[in-house]
């Protein structure tokens, strides 16, 4: 009765709702049925033909990118490409082909500020997922077709309007080759694939001495989805190389988006099948196959056999002495899979509905802590290398604004906890409801690929509920204050 009641005053607020007519479409659009935007303008399908889910993950299938047809060879880009390829002169170091690993650099002669940027792309963890990936993915496990060059974008981009804080740095882009959340060090034998995440992050860093990173006042190692974890993983051991080939007055920091995973609740236990416990299954047998290098300080905290959880931001956080910022959707879609749940804004039932929100509530109590957060209540993935990354506020503030205040408060040396008047840089949502920040992307239908309101996906929720005879739990006097005050 209640959700009844909700549903008119929902209809009658559509005209206000800025969800219901936005009409910026959003490149990071949120992933259904395994299609995803990996990088902004290019979208990815993740369908692998001739393999069924009994043996494929569902969070696996979703982040096999390739290329869309459709949109054919990056000609049109060409023109304002303007990071270089370089491939490793240390020809050991490789991806898991046996291909050597490499880089795309943006010089900024004048700056002694660097980004260093790990991609993303879920990951392999045996033979047999290996080799379905090299098949549907080849250039997340082989350097042998990248394109010469390639255009920075969202936080790497050169222009002043796409990136007002950080347009004019030195920028590098880490293609993701290794499959193995860059933690692995074992080198290709005979049959097998070579992993050597954790070793091509230390030899590029190296390259880069010659570039001038030995003048380097500032030095972010950034990273989306498994670019993030990895960035987690690896954050401590490169700021001490860092600090070894630079002068001893520089600063390293982190910048963790969309890698900030909390261990499964809602999933099965039965890992055989599917989605359900697929990432950490997936880790567990990826540490042997990969030979993992996790954080010395981390690890120490576990047996041997549980050192996997090193993986989870909120266990590794603890045990970390570089300071980082986390970026992290509270509805991250990955999160939600691993949790077993498909978030198919078509017919969202209850139950769904309610995990999903407990979800996002342990989201928030992992964040408390840590002082440097930018987390929107939507549903999406990942976002620093997004194009439009500046469309997306918590609070106000979009992320570029946060991570400058960020950078003033640890120039200043004030300690972390510090705000600079209308400067904050703890940003996460106080809104109850996924999707309740006016600012998120738009939702489209699984099915059709329309845009779909919170407004639609209500009334489709109250429709199949009132079939089952359920009703969603959760205080709506609040939705309904949200909504009034959008958001
Ligand atoms: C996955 O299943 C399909 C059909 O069930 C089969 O043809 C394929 O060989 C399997 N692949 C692997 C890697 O087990
Ligand atoms: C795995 O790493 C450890 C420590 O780095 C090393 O001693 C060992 O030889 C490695 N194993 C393989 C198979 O490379
Ligand atoms: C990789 O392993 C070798 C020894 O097996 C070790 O010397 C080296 O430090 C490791 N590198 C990384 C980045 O973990």
């Amino acid at each position: 009765m209640m959700l009844i009641g909700c549903l008119l005053v929902l209809l009658t607020m559509n005209q206000v709702m800025p969800q219901a007519k936005r009409g910026n479409k959003v490149g990071l659009r949120t992933s259904h049925q395994g299609r995803e935007t990996l990088q902004p303008g290019v979208e990815v399908q993740s369908i692998v033909p001739g393999v069924s889910s009994m043996n494929i993950s569902l969070l696996e299938q979703s982040l096999i990118p390739t290329r869309s047809p459709l949109l054919g060879p990056s000609t049109e880009q060409k023109t304002s490409d303007d990071m270089r390829l370089h491939l490793l002169k240390n020809t050991l170091v490789t991806c898991n082909d046996g291909t050597t690993a490499g880089y795309y650099i943006r010089e900024a002669k004048g700056s002694k500020r660097w980004i260093i940027f790990l991609e993303g792309g879920w990951c392999c963890y045996s033979k047999e997922t290996c080799d379905v990936r090299y098949k549907n993915a080849k250039r997340l496990m082989s350097s042998s077709d990248w394109p010469k060059s390639r255009r920075g974008t969202g936080i790497l981009s050169s222009r002043q309007d796409e990136n007002p804080h950080w347009w004019n740095l030195n920028a590098v882009f880490v293609p993701y080759c290794s499959s193995d959340v860059w933690s692995g060090n074992v080198s290709k034998s005979r049959n097998d694939y070579a992993f050597m995440g954790s070793v091509i992050i230390q030899q590029v860093i190296r390259e880069l001495v010659p570039k001038g990173i030995k003048q380097a006042k500032t030095v972010i190692l950034a990273g989306s989805s498994a670019g993030g974890t990895g960035v987690l993983i690896n954050l401590d051991r490169v700021a001490s190389l860092v600090e070894e080939l630079t002068a001893d007055t520089v600063q390293v920091r982190g910048l963790v988006d969309s890698g900030w995973f909390l261990e499964t609740k809602h999933g099965k236990s039965d890992c055989m099948d599917g989605a359900a416990c697929a990432l950490t299954d997936a880790i567990k047998k990826g540490l042997k196959l990969w030979n993992g290098t996790l954080p010395e300080k981390c690890s120490q905290q576990f047996k041997k056999e549980d050192e996997w959880q090193c993986f989870y931001g909120p266990k590794s956080y603890t045990s970390m002495k570089t300071p980082i910022f986390v970026v992290q959707w509270l509805y991250d879609v990955e999160q939600l899979r691993i949790e077993n749940i498909q978030p198919d804004f078509q017919f969202m039932t209850a139950n769904q509905w309610n995990n999903i929100q407990s979800i996002g509530r342990e989201l928030k109590k992992s964040l408390r802590e840590v002082p440097a957060v930018f987390a929107p209540a939507c549903f999406s993935h990942t976002l620093i290398i997004s194009s439009n990354w500046l469309n997306f506020q918590v609070k106000g503030l979009t992320l570029s604004r946060a991570l400058q205040c960020w950078t003033k408060s640890l120039q200043e040396r004030k300690g972390p906890k510090t705000n600079i008047r209308g400067c904050h840089f703890h940003l996460i949502d106080n809104c109850q409801w996924p999707h309740c920040n006016p600012t998120c992307p738009a939702l489209h239908d699984p099915v059709t690929g329309q845009e779909v309101t919170l407004l639609q996906m209500f009334y489709r929720m109250s429709i199949e509920n009132r079939r089952r005879g359920q009703e969603p739990k959760g205080d709506m006097n609040q939705l309904m204050a949200m909504l009034r005050n959008g958001g």
